[in-house]
């Protein structure tokens, strides 16, 4: 379910690739992307990888398998779905980059043991039906020392509140937890989200684990949704949101959970 959800429009697809021709298109979305989500850039620190052994599961578009690339990283990709090995593919032949990119799931990963300098990902695992399995395979292809920099979401994050108020208790179901909400209504069927608590736990092989969250876009919600979500209530939801105050007040409460691990 989770592959096919993906495949049928890939990450921002539909909202960010807009334009004539398909390079204008990756640029937009280049461009949109790092608006929207700049803590990014000080996350990777993409120039900093420049001749390492970098691997980046769950590409998407390839927007930062991009930058890896022209950063000059010695690249591999991969991603479940087909449609986003394409789209990195086509994206990196047209900025004449390079990278080793290959359908493979993150809980098998076809690499061979102790060869990464840096494994990344953002907002993949928690898709993945066993996230355990998955930081099991990052650790198991990341070089002695190597670091880990993923991005899963936070459990009692904004997002989470605003979808549980929309889809549990203006549902007539407030019942449902906030488990069951992710699993249901965020992205792809039966995406997770964590505490930092059980972060550190599901990381805890690593000898090193540094945990930070941020509020992002879709707390702020300063974006088009993501590809699930919209309507009037969205609209309103919009107009009354009060951004000052989560800022001041609840600004731990982000759903971007930042992980750095070093092996
Ligand atoms: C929310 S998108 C994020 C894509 C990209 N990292 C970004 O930030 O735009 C999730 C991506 O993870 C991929 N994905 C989901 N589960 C995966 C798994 N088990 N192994 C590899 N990729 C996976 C999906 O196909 C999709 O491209």
């Amino acid at each position: 379910m989770v592959k096919e959800f993906w495949n049928h429009s890939a990450c921002g697809e539909h909202l960010y690739m807009i334009g004539e021709d398909l390079k204008s298109q990756f640029n937009n979305q280049l461009e949109e992307r790092y608006r929207l989500e700049p803590m990014i850039l000080e996350f990777v620190d993409f120039p900093h990888w420049k001749q390492k052994q970098v691997l980046e599961i769950g590409v998407g578009l390839g927007a930062d398998h991009q930058l890896f690339a022209s950063n000059g990283a010695l690249l591999y990709g991969c991603d479940l779905t087909e449609r986003a090995i394409i789209y990195t593919k086509q994206r990196l032949e047209l900025f004449h980059l390079h990278s080793n990119l290959e359908v493979a799931d993150a809980n098998q990963l076809p690499y061979q043991n102790d060869i990464f300098e840096l494994v990344y990902s953002w907002g993949v695992i928690h898709h993945s039906p066993g996230i355990e399995l998955s930081i099991k395979e990052i650790h198991r292809v990341l070089k002695p020392g190597g670091m880990g920099k993923v991005m899963i979401y936070q459990k009692y994050s904004i997002v989470g509140f605003m979808l549980w108020i929309r889809y549990a208790l203006f549902s007539g179901r407030p019942w449902l937890s906030m488990n069951e909400i992710y699993s249901r209504h965020m992205e792809s069927p039966g995406t997770k989200a964590y505490t930092i608590k059980q972060a550190k736990k599901l990381f805890g092989n690593f000898s090193e684990v540094q945990i930070k969250t941020c509020l992002s876009h879709g707390d702020l919600l300063t974006s088009k949704a993501g590809q699930r979500h919209e309507g009037v209530l969205l609209s309103v939801a919009r107009m009354i949101h009060p951004r000052w105050f989560i800022k001041k007040c609840l600004s731990g409460n982000g759903i971007f959970m930042l992980i750095t691990v070093k092996k």
